[in-house]
């Protein structure tokens, strides 16, 4: 408590030297004039979000609306906007929002692929493209990027977010802001972002959605909120709370949270909304009496607008009059509020030109990008013989559910992505190669082998088989989880089928999460994994697969062997009894074994001593060989810069891409510390035989934590520093920190 009260000081020191000395801008000036105007009712109701349609006219038109979402119908958004503007005493536009969160029309790759980019360009470039489109039909707010940390890939919003590491996500979450928010919110083409879900949705018990999370504060600070105090920091407009509830609080009523982490100690000066229904949802918790209840705590949490609970709208007033809610906490959350219309110019403009979507939907430069998005967010997970690319081959077989399946290509949350401009894999091969088409399955629950001799006999044909597989879009995304991660259906057997035929088998996977897929690999040469791509997958994957492209992308999630060994990642902390790989395993138990005889470590007897992929790999089309590290020197200071460089070198065919990463390990901490942490990559590439010393400067700073007494320090000490193609190879170097 001491140290919370001691960084509230500090936030609140910052904020009253920036209140004092700042003048006010001239949009505050508004703001406070139109505040001073406004009825308790008319406050309350810019606190109120709903979804619908035009029907929703009658409650704009009484001021009793702030917010829209789920309408992209521009005749009625403009039918509720003139209700709001023409009609209500105050004429307060409303704020038109929607879940734009890989793409409007143009989709891209859903967020766990653009993860596997390590591209914070194409994912800013991506958020831009989507803004254009998305305000272009009117919607100025989207509830993107999701920050969530997510170690667990039986929980189906693994698909929406950036993965396992604090550090990745901290660059997506960044580059997606800015991409949605550009330059300035008032420019028509920017829409505000909404960095959700505060905080820690990804780590719910047993992967399964919307469940208990017991985090300590200390991992939710070293963990948990870097990306959000990072996107906050870069100006993220809006925040949205979690459903979750972390140690028994829910999100939407920890003050802790919205208050005093988030204005206090970090300062933000944002909107903060709910969840769909989350304050609602506090009664199920059984943290609220009733729907009035709920809407008092979530105002004394720090909440600013309600998304469809109708508890604000229903019982404000009331608890305003019963002294239980002060009416200048309604004042800051309805200044948050309009402050943001006021920022985004909807005064000035608040209609949407009818016709401008048609400019802009499926640009070709947003398809090309799009396209880019897609090959670097695919994976090659295993590729031996160098079967791929197919550069050689005349007639291919392309078989499996995903390979021309339009709709389920966009992946999750890809609402008004367009399935007939969806390009599919057996489009974009069939202008390449001579194609047996031979679906195999229908979808990709689909256990009908009745057509599997025919697919195996049309492989026998061809040079080679292509097989799609993964998952249908519904089977990720929120409510979405999974116990058993293996291919569904007869997926796996339509593999081994393939095999049969004995000619080279390729596997491409389209899902919203890592797959449990070892059985598969067994049954094929090589496996490209892209998630579920979006509009332009189809021609993606087949440059890639001609050769035309050269795979560069790496697992943002460590792959399991099997469900079972969830939650799994690479930044995880040692133990006191680390595994060390040589300990028995089931089938080498003797009959009878003594108890103690196995190796007693951190290991699982049936699915072994690791994953099945570790956090960043992926392999390429050329190979790489990397130098062993070079520090600068080998002791430093805690404002110096850590300068650390490898040679690189293509040691292979292509010209291609490899993503360089750096990762550290603070080896003795005031509090144990993760095996190695993310801390740098760069995207590099090389022709043949070229090489380049890449060299990372890495402040010291960079190595603070969340310390044993709850302080954010760089500790000194010992580390190890590697710089390599993925968490789990490469030599290490050792510096010190005095
Ligand atoms: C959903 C999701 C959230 C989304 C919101 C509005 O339940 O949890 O991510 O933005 O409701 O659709």
């Amino acid at each position: 408590m001491k140290r919370t009260l001691r960084l509230m000081l500090a936030g609140a020191v910052v904020a009253l030297t920036a209140s004092c000395s700042a003048p006010k801008s001239e949009i505050d000036r508004k703001v406070d004039d139109l505040l001073s105007k406004m009825t308790l009712r008319e406050k309350v109701g810019q606190m109120n979000q709903l979804s619908g349609g035009a029907e929703l006219a009658a409650v704009a038109a009484k001021g009793e609306m702030g917010s829209v979402l789920n309408c992209v119908d521009v005749k009625q958004l403009n039918a509720i906007q003139k209700a709001a503007v023409e009609e209500s005493r105050l004429g307060i536009p409303v704020l038109i929002s929607r879940d734009v969160i890989h793409g409007f029309r143009t989709i891209f790759p859903i967020p766990i692929g653009l993860a596997a980019t390590f591209d914070p360009a194409i994912a800013e470039e991506g958020a831009r493209i989507s803004a254009v489109e998305a305000t272009a039909n009117g919607i100025r707010w989207t509830f993107s990027p999701m920050l969530d940390i997510a170690r667990d890939p039986r929980w189906g919003r693994v698909a929406e977010g950036s993965g396992e590491d604090p550090y990745l996500d901290v660059q997506m979450g960044v580059a997606m802001v800015k991409g949605y928010q550009g330059e300035d919110l008032s420019d028509p083409a920017s829409m505000a972002a909404c960095i959700k879900h505060f905080v820690g949705y990804g780590a719910a018990e047993g992967g399964r959605d919307y469940n208990s999370t017991m985090i300590s504060e200390r991992s939710l600070r070293n963990t948990y909120f870097p990306a959000f105090k990072a996107a906050a920091e870069a100006g993220a407009a809006t925040l949205m709370t979690s459903f979750n509830e972390i140690d028994g609080i829910p999100s939407t009523g920890n003050k802790w949270l919205l208050k005093d982490v988030l204005r206090d100690e970090w300062g933000w000066k944002g909107m903060v909304v709910t969840d769909w229904n989350s304050a609602g949802e506090m009664i199920a918790h059984g943290f609220s009496r009733d729907l009035k209840h709920t809407a008092e705590q979530a105002i004394n949490a720090g909440v600013d607008m309600d998304m469809m609970s109708y508890g604000f709208i229903q019982y404000v007033e009331e608890l305003v009059k019963e002294g239980k809610v002060s009416e200048k906490d309604i004042d800051n959350a309805v200044r948050n509020i309009l402050k943001l219309k006021f920022e985004l110019g909807l005064f000035e403009n608040p209609y949407i030109d009818e016709t401008a979507s048609a400019k802009v939907d499926y640009a070709p430069e947003h398809l090309e990008a799009a396209k880019k998005a897609a090959v670097e967010s695919a994976i090659l997970l295993q590729n031996k013989g160098n079967v791929l690319p197919l550069d050689k081959a005349k007639t291919i077989l392309v078989t499996g559910p995903l390979a021309d399946a339009p709709y389920e290509q966009l992946g999750t949350w890809a609402f008004d992505g367009q399935p007939e401009h969806t390009v599919t894999p057996l489009t974009a091969l069939r202008k390449e190669y001579n194609v047996i088409w031979e679906p195999g399955l229908k979808y990709s629950r689909d256990n009908d082998r009745s057509s599997f001799a025919k697919v195996r006999a049309a492989a026998s044909r061809a040079d080679a088989a292509v097989v799609f597989v993964g998952e249908e879009a519904i089977l990720s995304g929120e409510a979405h989880s999974l116990s058993n991660l293996n291919l569904q259906g007869a997926q796996s057997e339509l593999i081994a089928e393939v095999a049969k035929a004995g000619k080279p088998v390729v596997v491409v996977v389209m899902a919203g999460r890592p797959l449990t897929i070892e059985r598969d690999l067994a049954n094929c040469d090589a496996m490209l994994y892209s998630f579920h791509p979006g509009t332009m997958g189809g021609p993606a994957l087949a440059d890639l697969i001609k050769g035309k492209a050269v795979p560069s992308g790496k697992t943002p999630m460590t792959f399991l062997r099997d469900a079972g060994q969830a939650p799994f990642y690479y930044n995880h902390n040692n133990s006191g009894r680390p595994c060390h790989g040589t300990e028995t395993l089931l089938n080498d138990i003797p009959i009878a074994a003594g108890q103690t005889s196995l190796g007693c470590t951190s290991y699982y007897l049936d699915s072994g001593y690791g994953p099945l992929f570790p956090f960043g790999y992926g392999l390429s089309y050329s190979t790489f060989e990397y130098g062993n590290p070079v520090l600068e020197k080998a002791e430093y200071g805690k404002d110096d810069v850590i300068k650390a460089s490898v040679e690189l070198r293509n040691t292979g065919k292509y010209e291609a891409t490899e993503i360089v990463q750096l990762y550290v390990r603070d080896l003795v901490g005031s509090v144990v510390r993760p095996v190695k942490e993310l801390k740098g990559f760069e995207r590099v590439t090389l022709a043949p035989g070229d090489s380049k010393t890449v060299t990372f400067e890495l402040p010291v700073s960079d190595l603070a934590f969340w310390n044993i007494d709850m302080e954010y320090v760089v500790e000194p000490g010992d580390f190890n520093l590697w710089i390599a193609g993925d968490s789990a190879t490469g030599e290490s170097v050792n510096f010190t920190i005095r």
